[in-house]
């Protein structure tokens, strides 16, 4: 079996390791739909004909769609970063920069910039404080490694595949569905304390919303539904009807040395023609 695509960004939660698993219960429909894309492992890993990839997260999708229109601005500007300043002082000033007021900044800068900071931050992690300033701390690595193949397989597959790239909270990209698109969604996962991918987080009562806008969806377009999240969301998902796949999951970057698989539901709910 060949290995999975690898993708530009270090991503908590990225599905790379569970492709595998995942694939045999995605939707078959022309267009993929979603709308927590994150790193877009599934994307990359999969062959729907045309893609919507759509994330809360402003500063990855203002990256992801700079990969797209203007690879070479952003290779070009951050190869220099990654060149010269994997030290923490020189981290600490980049992550300033990228800190400050967006308005005076060009796309391609606050790519690169977001782009050098996952590759040589603490773990790959992507978190904010209050206020909405990206506070992980310097990494430590020796030799980052630079994406170069990855942003080339993405900015390729965004443009064959004619990839919508939005940055929307996921009731905005539900309203965008259409009758013969499938959809993919990978919340933050329930109950696992791991919710600040940007600076709100993502509660139960967010999960419930999402359960049931997701069955309403089926229930009125027909859409098929897949949903990836923890065995305590099992319930909610199986009492509206939804099928559960049951599987075990490497560790991601989350896991604190922990390198048990981790327990993940798959939820499906099929297409109606
Ligand atoms: C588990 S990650 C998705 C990982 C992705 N499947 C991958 O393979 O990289 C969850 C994603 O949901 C996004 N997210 C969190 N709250 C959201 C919201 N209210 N609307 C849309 N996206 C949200 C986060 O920014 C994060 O990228």
């Amino acid at each position: 079996m060949a290995k999975p695509n690898k993708t530009t960004l270090k991503w908590a939660g990225s599905k790379i390791r569970i492709m595998k698993q995942l694939r045999p219960h995605l939707p078959k429909a022309k267009r993929l739909v979603e709308p927590f894309a994150g790193s877009c492992a599934v994307m990359m890993n999969t062959n729907y004909e045309q893609y919507l990839i759509a994330d809360v997260n402003s500063d990855l999708i203002n990256l992801l769609d700079a990969l797209a229109f203007v690879p070479d601005g952003v290779i070009f500007e951050a190869t220099g970063f990654f060149n010269q300043n994997n030290n923490p002082s020189d981290y600490y000033r980049l992550r300033n920069e990228f800190n400050s007021p967006k308005s005076g900044m060009s796309q391609v800068r606050q790519a690169s910039l977001f782009l050098y900071l996952n590759r040589h931050c603490y773990n790959g992690l992507c978190r904010y404080n209050k206020q909405g300033k990206f506070n992980v701390p310097f990494g430590k690595y020796k030799n980052p490694y630079f994406p170069q193949k990855e942003i080339d397989s993405f900015c390729d597959k965004a443009y064959l595949s004619k990839a919508s790239i939005l940055n929307l909270e996921w009731q905005d990209t539900l309203s965008l569905v259409d009758f013969n698109d499938g959809v993919y969604c990978d919340p933050p996962y329930m109950g696992s304390g791991f919710t600040q991918y940007h600076t709100s987080g993502f509660s139960d009562a967010d999960h419930e919303a999402l359960a049931s806008a997701l069955k309403d969806i089926n229930d009125i377009q027909g859409n098929p539904i897949t949903v990836s999240n923890s065995p305590e969301a099992k319930e909610l998902y199986a009492d509206l009807g939804f099928t559960i796949h049951e599987i075990d999951a490497p560790r991601t970057i989350s896991a604190k040395g922990n390198r048990k698989p981790a327990k993940e539901i798959i939820a499906v709910l099929e297409g109606v023609k």
